[in-house]
């Protein structure tokens, strides 16, 4: 079955790329991307996109206003609409029964109950948010209970793996895209008509269709195996400090071995996250993975899968450690340059960024931090910072934290620079001339492995990192640790 008219509900990180890759690529079906946010809409009507993704400004331009429509009438366009897909936030639950595991699916509620209300034809109504397994039964079960004569649902699970910083390209070449429905003549049609607009672009060898429970939970299994291996590398850089190993050779020949891969693993870009994985979904879905084996009595299993979220406040812990220990312990009143904010490079997104950890730590030890993004603003930053669930003194760190435009001036008169994002730029600062500016000793701390340390020593700077024993060389002892080097 053809389709001409589809619409999605959330225009986010997820709905806003994945549907104009869809517009641009079948470009007689029409789009309509909407969301309860005005303000979000608006800009995704504007030259000033709600979110930063390279390469998206200029499809979403070509498309927009000829197939493709960012609206917030969201009644309206899934009235049209033949498939709707379902884009909402699952984050995790913050409240009642499940809290800080479970996966709220309120919003994901909220949107089948008005798809039901409004509906007056049938529809293919798709599940691309990601929810624990069997929640495609319970949008079922509320379109069922609630709908009209003659209209007829099918729901799909059609899961999402696009990275941030990486969407057009993801969305463009997938490694795989994933559809689960009902086996029954209904549902498999419902997954041809999915099937039908994704070949449009991608080979229907890569589109793999199977039964709904099982897509839901290769979405939350690929999420935590990813993670996984994040914490497993952090594990091992924890040991090579103690022993003289060096965690990206120690990387790097692991990821030699064809079974296991580079991948996630890898030295520099690929494996920046030394402070510890951030995003808005490793740390959500290995919680829902966790909460999911409690409801289902698998205790075991639920235990092995949240040490991968207990490794990586390990890890953030550690460098945050670090920081203070290397500056004589302590940082209060000291002048500290925070490089990069998001979560990963080649985004303005925030959400459970490791910087975010970092900075309430200094804060909290009374350090002045300022802070340069080039990406994310102002604004964004003061809310994570002064965020009521971890911020008890706003004031406080109002008067701490300064934003600076230009990463020079930041640096300007500092004690240290902490890396907390890999943004390429920083590769390539004249650290000569910022090292000048600096109070003495210089250091740097290289969150993400991503500087060229001995020619950092050279200039004159402290170099301290994590995932390498340390040499008494390089990196000023703390008064009170003694053993490490
Ligand atoms: P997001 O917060 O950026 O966007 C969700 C949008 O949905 C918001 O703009 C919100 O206003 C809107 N919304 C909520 N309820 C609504 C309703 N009833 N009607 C209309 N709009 C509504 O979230 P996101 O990052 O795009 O993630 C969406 C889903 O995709 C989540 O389940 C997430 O786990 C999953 N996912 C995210 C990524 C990613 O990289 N961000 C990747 C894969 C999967
Ligand atoms: C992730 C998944 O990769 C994607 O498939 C899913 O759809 C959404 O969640 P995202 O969070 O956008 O995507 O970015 P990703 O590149 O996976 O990075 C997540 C975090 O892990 C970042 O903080 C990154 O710095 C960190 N990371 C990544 C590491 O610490 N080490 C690595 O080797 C790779």
């Amino acid at each position: 079955m053809t389709l001409s008219r589809i619409c999605c509900i959330g225009a986010g990180y997820v709905g806003g790329p994945t549907c104009t890759i869809i517009a641009d690529k079948c470009p007689d079906v029409t789009v309509t991307v909407t969301d309860l946010s005005q303000d979000r809409i608006n800009q995704w009507n504007s030259d000033n996109l709600p979110i930063y993704e390279p390469g998206l400004d200029e499809i979403v331009r070509r498309r927009r206003n000829k197939n493709l429509f960012f609206s917030t009438d969201v009644k309206k366009a899934v009235i049209e609409a033949e498939l709707i897909f379902i884009c909402v936030n699952t984050p995790t639950k913050n409240y009642g029964l499940g809290k800080g595991r479970a996966a709220d699916l309120k919003y994901v509620e909220a949107a089948a109950r008005m798809i039901a209300e409004v509906a007056n034809q049938s529809k293919i109504v798709v599940e691309k948010s990601t929810v624990p397994v069997k929640a495609a039964e319970s949008i079922s079960n509320i379109l069922k209970a609630n709908q009209r004569l003659g209209v007829q649902y099918q729901v799909l699970s059609n899961p999402e793996f696009l990275a941030e910083g990486t969407a057009v390209n993801d969305l463009l070449n997938p490694d795989r895209v994933l559809i689960g429905g009902e086996q029954t003549k209904e549902g498999r049609e419902a997954v041809e008509s999915l099937c039908w607009i994704y070949s449009h672009w991608v080979p229907r060898e890569n589109i793999i269709t199977m039964n709904t429970w099982s897509s839901e939970l290769s979405k939350l299994a690929a999420n935590a195996f990813l993670a996984q291996r994040i914490s497993s590398i952090n594990a091992m850089s924890a040991i090579c400090e103690m022993t003289g190993a060096d965690v990206t050779e120690v990387a790097h020949a692991v990821g030699t071995d064809t079974r296991i891969g580079n991948k996630f693993l890898k030295a520099s870009v690929g494996f920046g996250g030394f402070s510890g994985f951030g995003g808005s979904c490793f740390q959500k879905d290995v919680l829902n993975m966790v909460y999911l084996c409690e409801c289902l009595n698998l205790p075991e299993v639920a235990a092995y899968w949240q040490q991968v979220i207990n490794i990586n406040e390990y890890q953030k812990r550690r460098f945050a450690n670090r920081i203070i220990e290397s500056l004589f312990n302590t940082v209060t009143n000291k002048k500290l340059a925070v490089f990069g904010f998001s979560f990963k490079k080649d985004t303005g997104d925030t959400r459970e960024s490791a910087a975010i950890y970092v900075c309430k730590y200094l804060t909290d030890e009374g350090a002045n931090l300022r802070i340069y993004d080039p990406k994310v603003t102002d604004k964004k930053i003061f809310s994570e910072l002064t965020n009521p669930l971890m911020c008890e003194d706003p004031e406080r760190v109002k008067e701490l934290v300064t934003t600076y435009p230009d990463p020079y001036e930041a640096a300007n008169g500092t004690h240290a620079l902490v890396i907390c994002t890999e943004w390429d730029q920083f590769t390539t600062l004249d650290y000569s001339k910022i090292y000048q500016k600096m109070l003495k000793p210089a250091f740097i701390f290289d969150g993400r492995l991503i500087l060229d340390h001995e020619a950092l020593m050279k200039i004159g700077f402290q170099v301290v990192t994590i995932g390498k024993k340390l040499q008494r060389s390089n990196v000023h002892r703390s008064f009170s640790t003694s053993s490490q080097s």
